[in-house]
């Protein structure tokens, strides 16, 4: 199995598998912890063949061209309801790590998008088995163009920052800071708030039970998004597409 000798792996403590060709990255790290795997176990590739996003898409990318990884936890002292946060640690970990390598400052969209104005430059799926938590994060890293049908709609480290960027110092600089995110979670939550510009926004959310339209106006103790509709109701959101709205004052 391809360790990268490029990593400090001491810098996170976990251990690294890198492949050139996976299906999932996240598929292999939830085998890997039903098989025992420990925590921070971390796999990537250059290329997935079933790359999966969340609410059930897909998640593709040019080989080479993304940062395509997902780290095991194993969460035990965290309720389970809470472990959404976890994602958002995620989210967290990706955007300063985009920041750190690349000077490109990336907002997020909740619950888990990194975004450059509206255009999404990265995504987080969170998945579980058992006591397992697979973090799984794509970047959009070295785009030599956006792709037409993306225009308007996605953009990529390297387009934003105007300089090459390298993968595995963007995965070395993303676990360090993961370990701190996850260490804390309250102090996660309080420090996403000001990177989440979905906060204060009308937004619709496209949920599985229906859209709802309203205003955002915080994140709770369970990443939670709340919602003020017409009302003045507050809704709490658990899962959602969040579309951001233009103010109508
Ligand atoms: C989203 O839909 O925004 C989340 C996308 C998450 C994609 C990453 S790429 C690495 C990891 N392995 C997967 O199969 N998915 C996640």
């Amino acid at each position: 199995m391809p360790v990268d000798p490029a990593i400090p792996l001491r810098a996170w403590g976990g251990e690294l598998h890198w492949f050139h060709e996976l299906d999932s990255t996240n598929r292999y790290a939830l085998d890997a912890a039903a098989s025992g795997a420990p925590a921070w176990f971390v796999v990537a590739a250059d290329h997935q063949t079933a790359g999966r996003g969340r609410l059930g898409r897909v998640w593709q990318a040019p080989s080479g061209s993304s940062l395509l990884a997902s780290v095991l936890l194993r969460p035990t002292g965290v309720e389970p309801a809470r472990r959404p946060v976890l994602g958002v640690a995620g989210a967290l970990a990706a955007a300063e790590a985009v920041e750190a390598t690349t000077g490109v400052v990336a907002a997020l969209k909740w619950p888990n998008d990194l975004v450059v104005g509206e255009r999404k430059l990265g995504g987080v799926l969170a998945e579980a088995r058992g006591d397992a938590l697979v973090i799984g994060v794509g970047v959009n890293v070295e785009w030599s163009e956006v792709p037409p049908e993306l225009e308007g709609i996605a953009t990529a480290c390297n387009l934003e920052g105007g300089r090459p960027v390298q993968r595995r110092a963007l995965l070395a600089e993303l676990l360090v800071r993961l370990r701190d995110r996850v260490d804390d979670l309250d102090r996660t939550l309080r420090d996403h708030r000001y990177r989440l510009a979905t906060l204060g926004r009308r937004v619709r959310v496209e949920r599985a039970d229906g859209d709802l339209i309203g205003r955002a106006v915080d994140v709770d103790h369970f990443a939670q998004l709340l919602v003020e509709v017409e009302s003045g109701c507050v809704v709490e959101v658990a899962a959602g597409d969040v579309v951001h709205l233009r103010d109508a004052r």
